[in-house]
């Protein structure tokens, strides 16, 4: 409705700080990344300069070695306007950096995707806009490529064609179950906490955040990466986390179908090749490794023991991203989706499991971009019915909701941080 509509279009400006979104003012006041890519995906419709400037600042902070990290601070707030705070995070200076703009973790790279989006909506707005999203696909292009690269090489902890990530903040599934199995193992060093002040329970209710004893491990491994000066080499044995997530090697695998996309807009079809090759590569190791025969599901690996994870998580489904996965494992996705385990909009995590938690941020609460993900997998697969129906209940849940960060999975409830970016950008492509 045009009403949603406009109620979007205001968050995003009320988020917009001049030079990039927040995803929430009250919660998130620097720039993250994933949220950057969902948050251009909307900016599409109604501002695409704003887009483009988004995804530059982010990769403008992009590490020599391809990185793109998972927060870049705004030099205008105060250290203790977030935790952890760049003094924590501690990171030198780089390339034309300063010391201390950003953390050295990653998140899920979604921007090839969101870059090609901003550019195929280009024509609706004009001549203008095309030249422009020309000129900004060229200069993303060899970054977005760096950026792959990082993932591919220096995280294959495991050895085995797909990325680990060092911390569960950079699944961008924080708290999620799929994780508790490898975080036993890690300590939980409660001091650290009197060190290290949160911030985010003195602005929303901690019953919608992870425990003290999460952020108390949290904390740790930032610390123990950070100390290792945010080398990325023998991690398996350095580092006490590494884990192959089925939804970050799912968004890898389709941001090369979107730089295969890119690369023939550019006129490079050899390179186009070569990532449609990648795609393939990463999505036929997606399959074989982290698909569990006996439950018929997809599942986080340990990349140091080797073990699959024993929760059934919303990431567990994200393959339904990828065109080339067999079509037995996609019809096992559906099942599962279909399952008292899910339905739809799809929560966090299992619903019938009993870590499953109606309030609590990544174990158990709807919300509305991995919802998006599985909805264009629903596509890639045919499933153009349950993909609609999908469409309307996510737009209804906002609709009589509001634009929360996350949603009750029972009664429908906003949680979190109210006004948050993704949710509103996403209700927009979701209408358009
Ligand atoms: C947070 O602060 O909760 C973020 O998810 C970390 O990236």
């Amino acid at each position: 409705s045009a009403e949603l509509w406009q109620s979007a279009a205001r968050v995003l400006d009320l988020n917009w700080s001049g030079d990039h979104t927040v995803p929430s003012r009250r919660l998130y006041p620097h720039q993250w990344s994933w949220d950057a890519a969902f948050i251009a995906v909307g900016l599409a419709y109604v501002n695409p300069t704003r887009a483009w400037r988004d995804l530059r600042s982010l990769f403008e902070a992009q590490w020599p070695d391809g990185r793109v990290p998972h927060i870049v601070f705004d030099p205008d707030t105060a250290e203790d306007d977030y935790f952890p705070g760049p003094g924590v995070w501690n990171v030198p200076a780089y390339g034309r950096r300063r010391a201390r703009s950003s953390t050295g973790l990653v998140q899920p790279p979604l921007h090839a995707l969101a870059a090609w989006e901003v550019y195929r909506h280009a024509s609706a707005h004009g001549a203008a806009c095309v030249a422009e999203a020309r000129t900004e696909l060229a200069w993303l292009y060899p970054r977005l490529v760096a950026q792959q690269e990082y993932l591919a090489e220096r995280r294959d902890a495991g050895g085995t064609g797909l990325a680990a990530i060092v911390h569960p903040w950079e699944s961008g599934l924080d708290n999620s179950p799929a994780w508790d199995t490898v975080l036993d193992a890690v300590p939980a060093d409660m001091s650290l906490l009197e060190l290290h002040r949160r911030r985010d329970v003195a602005v929303t209710d901690a019953a919608q955040r992870p425990t003290d004893e999460d952020y108390a491990r949290y904390i740790g491994l930032v610390l123990n990466y950070r100390d290792g000066g945010y080398s990325d080499t023998e991690l398996a044995q350095r580092h006490p986390f590494a884990v192959e997530c089925p939804g970050f090697n799912s968004i890898l695998a389709t941001a090369e179908l979107a730089l295969a996309q890119i690369a023939g807009v550019l006129g490079r079809t050899t390179d186009a090749r070569r990532h449609r090759d990648r795609a393939r590569e990463i999505t036929a190791v997606v399959s074989r490794r982290l698909w569990d025969p006996d439950t018929r599901t997809f599942r986080a690996r340990d990349a140091r023991t080797g073990r699959l994870s024993p929760a059934r998580c919303v990431s567990g489904l994200l393959p339904l991203m990828l065109p080339d996965l067999p079509a037995g494992q996609a019809d096992a996705i559906m099942t599962e989706i279909r399952s008292e385990r899910f339905g739809l909009p799809a929560p966090s995590a299992d619903r019938t499991a009993p870590s499953f938690d109606t309030h609590r941020y990544w174990r158990g609460p709807i919300w509305i971009n991995v919802n998006w993900l599985l909805r264009r997998g629903m596509q890639v697969h045919g499933h153009h019915g349950e993909a609609e129906e999908l469409r309307r209940a996510l737009l209804r849940l906002v609709h009589e909701h509001g634009h929360y960060e996350y949603f009750h999975p029972e009664t429908g409830q906003g949680l979190g941080a109210p006004a948050f970016s993704w949710t509103a950008a996403l209700c927009l492509d979701l209408l358009a």
